[in-house]
């Protein structure tokens, strides 16, 4: 008998033992029969690039990366898709003897989520987005992608914001302003992309962003009604959803870069789904 071969792939980040994608990626494997193993790397700080290259060197074929290193990754890259490059960041490479190439496809991901699995197109829509950090730099091309009406981004740092969309001048209706400027505009789907609530902060935005037929999403996941998420239910949003559709899809478009194969996503999601209830 001959044994298959398998290719090794890995997740790496730090801290690294919360990371969902080896099971994603082990799951996605089993359904479309490819002989892979997935494994989570703790790279030490400031190690990223010894961490990778030990990995190559054992064999491995492509990474996805989680914080604090999808700068580091982007940097180890010899190759940038457009995405990565519009990100700033790289959240998969793929190695190719020498060459590294960098992706990203958080945005995608996202887009993917909302547009496919939750049914809420961002054609013709007023979008926000609050925050201005590495996740909403991944978003905004592929959200602009589908032709919004309108797409603030609002930061507590308006500067930041402003940097975030400068390359998108081109674009009309694309806006920044500070979580204080809001004013009274309603959106139809409002993201939450600021880390605030991972830090157990209040994200400081106002209530009256929201309209009852709004969607309210949080880009995080798997820590059920976010205070983001609270703060919508409480405007009377009855339409919310946290990050897990993201963080599926992301690993599908990934899988599919490196194996030519896309797999379905709605048994991983129905698995990590945590229901959005006050316990
Ligand atoms: P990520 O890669 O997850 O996007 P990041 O790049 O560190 O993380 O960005 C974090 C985002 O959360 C930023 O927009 C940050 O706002 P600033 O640019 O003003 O720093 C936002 N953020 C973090 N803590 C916050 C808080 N307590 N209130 C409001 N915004 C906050």
């Amino acid at each position: 008998m001959v044994d298959r071969i398998v290719d090794n792939y890995a997740v790496v980040g730090n801290p690294i033992a919360q990371s969902k994608s080896p099971l994603i990626h082990t799951a996605f494997a089993a359904a479309t029969s490819q002989p892979l193993s997935y494994e989570r790397i703790e790279a030490p700080l400031g190690e990223f690039a010894a961490t990778v290259d030990a990995f190559r060197e054992a064999g491995g074929r492509g990474i996805n990366i989680t914080a604090p290193f999808k700068l580091d990754a982007f940097a180890y890259a010899t190759e940038r898709s457009e995405r990565a490059q519009q990100a700033g960041a790289a959240n998969a490479l793929k190695f190719e003897g020498d060459r590294v190439i960098a992706e990203n496809f958080d945005g995608i991901g996202l887009v993917r989520d909302l547009v496919h699995n939750l049914a809420c197109p961002i054609n013709g829509k007023r979008v926000l987005i609050v925050g201005a950090g590495g996740a909403t730099r991944g978003a905004l091309a592929p959200l602009l992608g589908e032709s919004p009406a309108r797409l603030v981004v609002a930061n507590r740092t308006v500067q930041t914001a402003l940097d975030v969309i400068a390359p998108y001048a081109a674009f009309s209706g694309v806006f920044a302003c500070g979580l204080n400027d809001l004013g009274t505009e309603s959106f139809d789907v409002v993201l939450n992309a600021s880390s605030a609530g991972l830090n157990g902060q209040q994200t400081a935005i106002s209530a009256n962003v929201f309209a009852a037929n709004s969607f309210a999403y949080d880009l995080t996941y798997g820590k059920g009604l976010t205070s983001f998420l609270q703060l919508a239910k409480a405007a009377g949003v009855t339409r919310l959803a946290d990050g897990v559709g993201m963080l599926a899809e992301q690993a599908a478009e990934a899988f599919l870069w490196w194996r030519g194969v896309r797999p379905d996503t709605r048994a991983v999601i129905e698995r990590l789904t945590v229901r959005l209830v006050v316990r």
